[in-house]
C-alpha cells in the first residue's frame, strides 16, 4: 500500500457537477495498491488501517489526476517545419495541401518508415508526455492510408502499449483524407475502408474508435456515414474531426451517430451545438490547432453555457499542432477561449477520459480508479496554469508506478 500525504491541495476531478467543478481537497491524501486507488480524502480523516502504509511525501505539491491527452496522431515520420515558416509568409494549410504538401507529405514518409523506427520515435514523445503529467494519450492511425500501413500504425501503438507507462487508445482514421493513389477514384477508397480495412481492424482489435475528416477538402457528411456505420458493425466507436476549416454538419452529425467526441469544431453552428448538447456528445477543443493555423479557437463558452463538456486536447501532429505539451493547451483554453483553469483542467481528466470511453477507469481520483496522478510544483491550479513552469510536473503516478522527473541536482 502506498499512501501520498503532505498534498496542499488535491483536485478530484470527478464528474459531478459543471465544468468549473473539480472537488479541491486541502491538505489531502490518497493511498493505492498495484494499480488502484483505495481512499482518497483529507489527511486528518486517513482511517487507522491505512496509517502503516509506505509513506511518500509530496513535498506540498499540488496533486490532480493524471493527465488525458484525448485527441493526437502520435506516430508520423517527418516533420513540416517549412510549412510552419510558408503559413507565416501567407500561404494557407489549404493551399499548402493542395501543392502536395500536408497530410499527404507525411503519408509518403510515414509509408517509407519502419515499425520499429516509428515506435521508437511515438515512445520517446510519450516519455516526454509524462514528465508533463500525462498518464493517458488516445492515438491515432491516419498517415498510412492503405491497408498495410495503416495496420502498420495501429501496431506500433498496440507494441508501445506493453512497453512504456503511458496507457494507450488507438482509433482508426484510414479517413483522413484521399491518398493520391486514389484521387480520381474517392468511392473506391470508402469502399476500401468499409469493405475491408475497418472490418480487419475490428477483428485484431487494434483500435477502439473510428475517426473520420469531415471536411470539403476531405470527406462528406454522407462518406462519413457509411464509414461510422462500418465501424459500429466492427466494435469502433465513432469519433469526429468536425467543423475545422469551414463549418460543415460536423458537430450535428457527431450527435446523430452518437459519437463519443466531435473535435476541433472552430466553424460549429450554434444549431450543432445544441445537438451536441441533447446527444450528450464531448467538444473537444485543440488551441494548439487554432493557435499553428491562426484561427479563431473554438467558442468554448458557447458550449459550456449550451450544457456541452469541452475537453482540451493537443491534436499532437506535424501540421497544425506540432507540441505535444498538453499544459500549454490548456493555458491556451484560458487565455484565448476564456475557460477557467478549473474549467480546463477538468477538460483534460474527466471529461477527457469520457471523449475516450474510459470515465468509469481514468480521469478522477476516486477509489477504485486508476492511480494515474500529477504532482505539481504550485500553489494552486490557476497558478500553474499561470506560470506555466518548465519543470512543475515533480512526478507522475501512472497506474501505481512513480516517476520522479525534473532537473537532476548533485
Ligand atoms: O487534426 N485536421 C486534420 N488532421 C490534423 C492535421 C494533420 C496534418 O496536418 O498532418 C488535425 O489538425
Ligand atoms: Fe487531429
Amino acid at each position: 500500500m502506498n499512501l501520498l500525504t503532505n498534498i496542499s491541495q488535491l483536485a478530484t476531478c470527478r464528474a459531478e457537477g459543471g465544468q468549473g467543478d473539480i472537488h479541491l481537497i486541502a491538505d489531502g491524501a490518497v493511498a493505492w495498491e498495484g494499480d488502484s486507488i483505495r481512499w482518497v480524502g483529507p489527511r486528518r480523516e486517513l482511517p487507522r488501517e491505512y496509517q502503516g502504509a509506505d509513506i511518500i511525501d509530496a513535498g506540498g505539491a499540488l496533486v490532480v489526476p493524471g493527465l488525458v491527452d484525448c485527441h493526437t496522431h502520435l506516430a508520423f515520420a517527418g516533420w513540416r517545419a517549412e510549412e510552419f515558416e510558408d503559413r507565416i509568409r501567407g500561404r494557407s494549410y489549404l493551399e499548402i495541401a493542395q501543392a502536395g504538401g500536408g497530410i499527404a507529405r507525411t503519408v509518403r514518409l510515414t509509408r517509407e518508415a519502419g515499425e520499429r523506427e516509428l515506435g521508437e520515435r511515438a515512445g520517446g514523445f510519450l516519455r516526454e508526455m509524462l514528465s508533463l503529467g500525462v498518464t493517458t494519450v488516445e492515438c491515432k492511425s491516419g498517415y498510412g492510408l492503405d491497408r498495410e500501413n495503416e495496420l502498420k500504425l495501429l501496431r506500433v501503438y498496440r507494441a508501445l502499449a506493453g512497453r512504456q507507462p503511458v496507457r494507450l487508445v488507438p482509433t482508426f482514421l484510414g479517413a483522413h483524407t484521399v491518398p493520391p493513389e486514389f484521387r480520381d477514384n474517392r468511392a473506391g477508397y470508402v469502399a476500401l475502408l468499409v469493405d475491408e480495412l475497418i472490418p480487419e481492424v475490428g477483428r485484431a482489435g487494434l483500435a477502439s474508435f473510428c475517426d473520420v475528416f469531415v471536411e470539403a477538402s476531405a470527406f462528406s457528411p454522407d462518406e462519413a456515414r457509411r464509414i461510422f456505420a462500418a465501424g459500429k458493425a466492427a466494435g469502433l466507436r465513432p469519433k469526429l474531426h468536425a467543423d475545422q476549416l469551414t463549418a460543415g454538419g460536423g458537430a450535428e452529425l457527431a450527435a446523430e451517430v452518437d459519437a463519443a467526441s466531435a473535435d476541433h469544431l472552430e466553424c460549429a453552428s450554434a444549431a450543432g451545438i445544441a445537438a451536441m448538447a441533447r446527444a450528450g456528445v464531448v467538444a473537444v477543443s485543440l488551441p494548439l490547432a487554432s493557435l499553428y493555423l491562426g484561427q479563431q479557437p473554438m467558442p468554448a463558452r458557447a458550449f459550456i453555457e449550451a450544457g456541452v463538456a469541452v475537453s482540451v486536447a493537443t491534436d499532437f501532429n506535424p501540421g497544425s499542432a506540432p507540441s505535444y505539451h498538453l499544459p500549454f493547451a490548456l493555458t491556451l483554453a484560458c487565455t484565448t477561449q476564456r475557460m477557467t483553469p478549473a474549467e480546463a483542467l477538468k477538460g483534460a481528466t474527466i471529461y477527457a477520459a469520457r471523449a475516450v470511453g474510459l470515465e468509469s477507469r481514468i480521469g478522477s481520483i476516486e477509489v477504485g480508479k486508476a492511480a494515474d496522478l500529477a504532482l505539481i510544483d504550485a500553489p494552486d491550479v490557476t497558478h500553474w496554469l499561470y506560470q506555466l513552469r518548465p519543470n512543475a510536473c515533480v512526478a507522475t503516478v501512472a497506474s501505481g508506478a512513480m516517476f520522479r522527473h525534473g532537473i537532476e541536482t548533485s
